[in-house]
């Protein structure tokens, strides 16, 4: 037997294990999420789309991971959401669910495999559930997405929602625009109580004013995740990429940065390739 470590990565690190005198921790469940907005405690949620993001994100304390169809543009490459696929998508989620210990991992239904039928969205989402290991599904939509909730829900998927800016639907909205605004606000907290109503679990608001965020969060029993949707909101959302700065670019307003990862990176590759070429790496050390 080699004592060396595996070659290429692939077993989760020692250092995502609790240090045996640390409290064990609980799996994150989707009740535990509806007892924190009864207490008052807010929560984070990050997008992951492989093993080393959600094992790290898992060790941070992240509650719920989501492997969003943003795969399509932060993974894949592609300009939109919508041409990612569900084939593309449930070897992620997969990754994400073998690797998060405690997080509860939602799998996001892409565009085109749930709005035209109850039926579709149930086929779909049993499969992101049996073949990816995903505890729950997201799907865009309010009032009109009711019927694929209560059916998805009653067939023992639990659904987490989606209202406000849907990116799936950016052409029927227009482009990247506020949702909400003026007489909007109406439609925004309707959209919320059918959801809720349908069986919901929780409610992603993007692009939203705060104020109105904050009402319908008030509204409702069951917790909302903001992205761009202020402070008000019962958890927030952001796609890691952006909030470890490896995107570069404009960003979205509602994005803070913790760190420079991009600039990390390139740094640590020109240093790479300088010690190639200069021949002082492999060092003896490095050498069998
Ligand atoms: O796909 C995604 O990452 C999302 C979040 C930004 C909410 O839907």
């Amino acid at each position: 037997m080699s004592d060396q470590p595996a070659p290429y990565g692939g077993v989760p690190s020692a250092s995502t294990d609790q240090p045996s005198s640390a409290p064990a921790r609980k799996k994150v469940r989707i009740p535990h999420l509806r007892e924190m907005k009864q207490r008052g405690e807010k929560w984070a949620m990050l997008t992951a789309y492989d093993m080393y993001t959600a094992a790290t994100f898992d060790e941070a304390g992240i509650p719920v991971l989501l492997v969003g169809d943003s795969a399509s543009n932060n993974v894949y490459g592609n300009e939109t959401s919508l041409p990612v696929t569900v084939d593309e998508l449930i070897p992620l989620t997969r990754a994400v669910a073998r690797s998060a210990k405690h997080a509860l991992v939602v799998a996001d239904l892409p565009f085109g495999s749930y709005q035209a039928s109850p039926e579709q969205a149930f086929h779909t989402a049993v499969r992101f559930m049996k073949e990816a290991g995903a505890h729950c599904v997201k799907l865009e939509g309010g009032a009109e997405m009711a019927p694929q909730i209560e059916l998805l829900t009653r067939g023992g998927v639990p659904v987490m929602a989606h209202i406000g800016f849907t990116p799936q639907s950016e052409h029927n909205l227009g482009g990247y625009r506020i949702q909400g605004r003026g007489a909007g606000a109406e439609k925004l907290l309707a959209d919320a109580k059918a959801v809720e109503a349908a069986g919901a679990f929780a409610v992603v608001m993007e692009m939203v004013p705060g104020d109105v965020a904050a009402e319908v969060t008030a509204e409702l029993a069951i917790p909302t995740i903001g992205i761009g949707a202020g402070a008000g909101c019962d958890a927030q959302v952001l796609v890691w990429q952006d909030m470890l700065g490896l995107r570069t670019g404009r960003l979205p307003r509602f994005v803070k940065q913790y760190a420079d990862l991009h600039g990390v990176m390139v740094e640590a590759a020109r240093a790479y390739a300088a010690d190639v070429a200069a021949g002082t790496f492999p060092g003896p050390e490095h050498t069998f």
